[in-house]
């Protein structure tokens, strides 16, 4: 079970609006490598690892990655809260805009919306683990992507917190490996 706590993982602060950074963020929200993604995969995963303590890793990483996806939609929310139709047809977003309005919906950066396709699950731990490491790798190199497109300092911080968070999981996930192959072994 989970319970939820009414606050943020990390405070979403940003200067104001800006829809081009926003429209990007959708790539951590709903694309391949993005917080949704990394969460439903480990949560998935999680029933076939051998031994409690890499369940409970998978289960873990799972739980803040949707946390993390909370955050990144707080922070499209924030950047595009109020703008006008006019100002998100200029900036890319009347797509969105037609379809949704100012609401969130999981897709990607280029609107393509999110599949469940873009993650495996097998009953063989070790290439779960190995997709797991490279999902962490692929997220640290979106944000670093996304760091380098944004001008706003509360977006920078915020993204850079979740880029710090990606290279913890590729650490723990690389452990978990080490402990899986020795158990199996
Ligand atoms: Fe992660």
């Amino acid at each position: 079970m989970w319970i939820y706590e009414k606050k943020l993982q990390y405070p979403a602060e940003v200067e104001g609006t800006d829809l081009e950074i926003a429209s990007e963020l959708f790539a951590q929200y709903g694309g391949p490598d993005s917080e949704l993604a990394a969460g439903l995969r480990y949560l998935t995963q999680r029933y076939t690892m051998p031994t409690d303590e890499a369940k409970a890793v998978l289960t873990d990483i799972g739980t803040e990655e949707l946390a993390h996806w909370e955050i990144i939609g707080t922070l499209i929310y924030k950047l595009i809260e109020g703008v006008p139709p006019e100002e998100l047809q200029e900036a890319g977003l009347a797509a969105h805009y037609a379809q949704h309005g100012h609401a969130l919906y999981p897709h990607d950066a280029a609107g393509v919306p999110f599949t469940v396709s873009y993650f495996q699950s097998h009953e063989d731990p070790i290439a779960n683990l190995h997709e797991d490491m490279a999902a962490e790798e692929k997220a640290r190199a979106t944000y670093e992507y996304l760091i380098n497109l944004s001008n706003d300092s509360g977006v920078i911080d915020t993204l850079s917190f979740l880029r710090e968070r990606e290279i913890v999981h590729f650490q723990r996930f690389g452990e978990t490996l080490e402990i899986v192959r020795d158990y199996l072994d």
